[in-house]
């Protein structure tokens, strides 16, 4: 085909793509989520930008990818909420915390470091942690919803949240983490299981019963492929690693937790039978990405390791981590799973959200909900 058909052919295509675009109504009103490190779009660096353990995220190569400079985000690039938005024809969600924005469209109350439990749990066990220090779980993070509603819609709000997206992201693995570098054995962690399982539970139906009809609910991530728990908690014993060389005992957790957790979900679709309720995995995605990188896009022999950091044979090293003067990231981050030893590349996040939306990550995908 000649040039001058080709570009005949872009220009005859142009009206359709406008079309197109201008036709994308978004499929939500507004988004409003809840979580931890993976969903904090800028919380944290309004909260308490100078708190040790989230001042690097603060500097570069942080947000590198995506942003070309630190947003508060804990990655490279955009966060699975960030690509969420955008398949729903919304703008990026505003964090709670920014002060003159409209929140219309949205309000993310994600904060880092967040736990399910409250504080008075860790206290009460003797679990001190340089994370523990704010308040911000998820209870407190929907009773900042309850306070921001009235300036949201007034009035209106049953009609506009039936036309809204809710989101509680990833709760639980801050909650296990911080039990175990308290000390706390695998049992007890074990053992908290159902609680903090039912405290989730309880945070959507408290969302449910205020109108909410489109929620997401996600799951854990497999702790014992993360390289701050492989770096921090190995074992000696060979056959405590899977074939994939994670940490099966922390991954056993995940799983246990994901199942009562979409149990749960099952159970609260029985209770408020005109909602739409998905739950949505962070688990699978990071197995299969495990298991078989390159077919993501992923450097086979990387899948353990964090793209920025130092030390071996994770990458990873608590005293010089991601952030810290002269800690290196690798030339291409989207050749890598995870990004700083703990948290996800842009790239990862972008097959985990469009997982979440069209599927297989998520039952039922956002898209139908
Ligand atoms: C709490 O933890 C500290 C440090 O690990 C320990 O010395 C202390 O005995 C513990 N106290 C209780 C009540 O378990
Ligand atoms: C935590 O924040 C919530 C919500 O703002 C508030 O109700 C609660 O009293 C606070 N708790 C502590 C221990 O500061
Ligand atoms: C909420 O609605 C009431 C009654 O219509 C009105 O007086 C008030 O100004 C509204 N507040 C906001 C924040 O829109
Ligand atoms: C955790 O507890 C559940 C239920 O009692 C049990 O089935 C599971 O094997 C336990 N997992 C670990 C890692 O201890
Ligand atoms: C390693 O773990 C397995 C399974 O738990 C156990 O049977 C074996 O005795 C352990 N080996 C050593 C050297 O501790």
């Amino acid at each position: 085909m000649n040039v001058a058909l080709q570009y005949l052919q872009l220009f005859l295509l142009i009206p359709f793509l406008h079309h197109a675009s201008s036709n994308s109504i978004p499929i939500f009103n507004a988004i409003y989520s809840f979580g931890s490190s993976y969903e904090d779009t800028g919380n944290m660096a309004i909260l308490a930008p100078t708190a040790s353990g989230f001042r690097n995220v603060l500097n570069p190569p942080y947000g590198k990818t995506f942003f070309n400079r630190p947003t508060g985000r804990a990655s490279d690039g955009r966060l699975v909420i960030d690509r969420i938005a955008v398949l729903c024809g919304l703008p990026f969600i505003p964090p709670s915390m920014a002060q003159g924005q409209d929140f219309s469209k949205g309000a993310n109350f994600a904060v880092f470091a967040s736990t399910a439990l409250d504080r008075n749990f860790f206290q009460q066990n003797n679990i001190t942690n340089i994370f523990l220090t704010q308040n911000t779980s998820l209870s407190v993070q929907i009773e900042w919803f309850e306070n921001q509603k009235a300036s949201i819609c007034n009035t209106t709000c049953v009609e506009y949240f039936t036309k809204s997206l809710f989101a509680i992201g990833k709760f639980g693995d801050n909650d296990y983490l911080y039990m175990l570098s308290g000390g706390k054995t695998i049992e007890f962690i074990n053992s908290t299981v159902p609680l903090v399982v039912e405290i989730i539970r309880s945070a959507a139906e408290r969302l449910l019963k205020q109108g909410v009809l489109h929620l997401v609910v996600a799951g854990i991530r497999p702790n014992g492929c993360i390289p701050v728990v492989l770096t921090y908690f190995p074992s000696a014993n060979r056959s405590d690693y899977d074939s994939l060389g994670c940490l099966k005992v922390y991954n056993n957790i995940g799983i246990y937790h994901n199942t009562l957790l979409s149990s749960a979900v099952k159970q609260l679709r029985v209770e408020f039978p005109l909602a739409r309720i998905s739950f949505s995995e962070y688990y699978k995605p990071i197995i299969d990405f495990v298991s078989n990188p390159s077919k993501y896009g992923f450097t086979s022999g990387t899948q353990l390791r964090a793209c920025c950091g130092t030390g071996e044979p994770y990458n990873y090293n608590l005293l010089a981590s991601c952030g810290q003067a002269g800690v290196p990231a690798c030339p291409n981050p989207s050749t890598f799973i995870n990004w700083d030893g703990i948290h996800l590349t842009d790239a990862a996040y972008d097959i985990i959200a469009d997982g979440w939306f069209k599927g297989p990550y998520a039952d039922p995908p956002i898209l139908v909900l």
